[in-house]
């Protein structure tokens, strides 16, 4: 019997709900790893706020494969929703609600702090009990594609939109070889473009 797809949740922790820009990342996510999984996307920000956004979401984490969590950088942190539900989960550290399944990440700032931000953000996935597949944290930043608008050959090397791309397909190849009763199989990761030319080049004029 093939194995079944693995079943995405994508979590939508931006501040502005479902009208943000992690609202538009997360849907452009949801069609390319409709492809190879069963999606199912929810947004903190319109969790009642009378429930613990974890407690009322507990059931949908627990049936979930892996996850997608994206938010925007607010004073060089994650979203204030992101933040009590990470505080609300934390009964649930090292359990078979994380444990080992693959997490993917998407911070989008205006200039600066994403990264800070994605970083800490897959650590704390991790200590949850999560993993990480590779190359499946991006952080896209408005900065950026201002540069990249005007001078697309010296922006070669950020991070960009067709970026995510790549993170959904480690994301769903993580949970596709993760699978419990899936069959032992190399996975076929997939990467974004390296500069490996120009990196130590000085940029600095005199
Ligand atoms: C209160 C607030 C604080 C922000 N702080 C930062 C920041 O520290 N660094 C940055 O680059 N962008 C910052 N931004 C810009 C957001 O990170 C950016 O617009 C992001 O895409 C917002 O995601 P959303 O539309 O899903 O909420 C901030 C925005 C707000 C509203």
């Amino acid at each position: 019997m093939p194995a079944r797809r693995p079943h995405l949740l994508l979590l939508n922790a931006s501040l502005a709900g479902d009208a943000g820009n992690t609202a538009v990342l997360l849907a452009r996510a949801r069609r390319l790893l409709a492809r190879r999984a069963t999606v199912e996307s929810i947004t903190l920000a319109t969790v009642p706020a009378s429930d613990s956004p974890f407690s009322a979401l507990r059931s949908q984490l627990q049936a979930a494969d892996g996850f997608l969590v994206a938010t925007g950088t607010h004073w060089d942190s994650w979203s204030s929703v992101l933040q009590k539900f990470l505080e609300d989960a934390t009964p649930a550290e090292g359990t078979a609600l994380w444990l080992g399944k693959p997490a993917a990440v998407v911070v989008s700032e205006h200039s600066v702090g994403g990264k800070g931000v994605l970083s800490r953000l897959q650590g704390v996935l991790v200590t949850l009990g999560c993993t990480l597949p590779p190359m499946s944290g991006l952080v896209l930043s408005r900065a950026a594609m201002i540069a990249a608008s005007h001078d697309p050959a010296a922006a070669r090397d950020f991070w960009c939109e067709a970026d995510l791309r790549v993170v959904c397909s480690n994301l769903a190849e993580a949970a596709r070889v993760t699978l419990p009763g899936a069959k032992p199989a190399l996975p076929r990761w997939r990467t974004w473009p390296v500069d490996r030319r120009d990196f130590s080049a000085r940029w600095i004029g005199e």
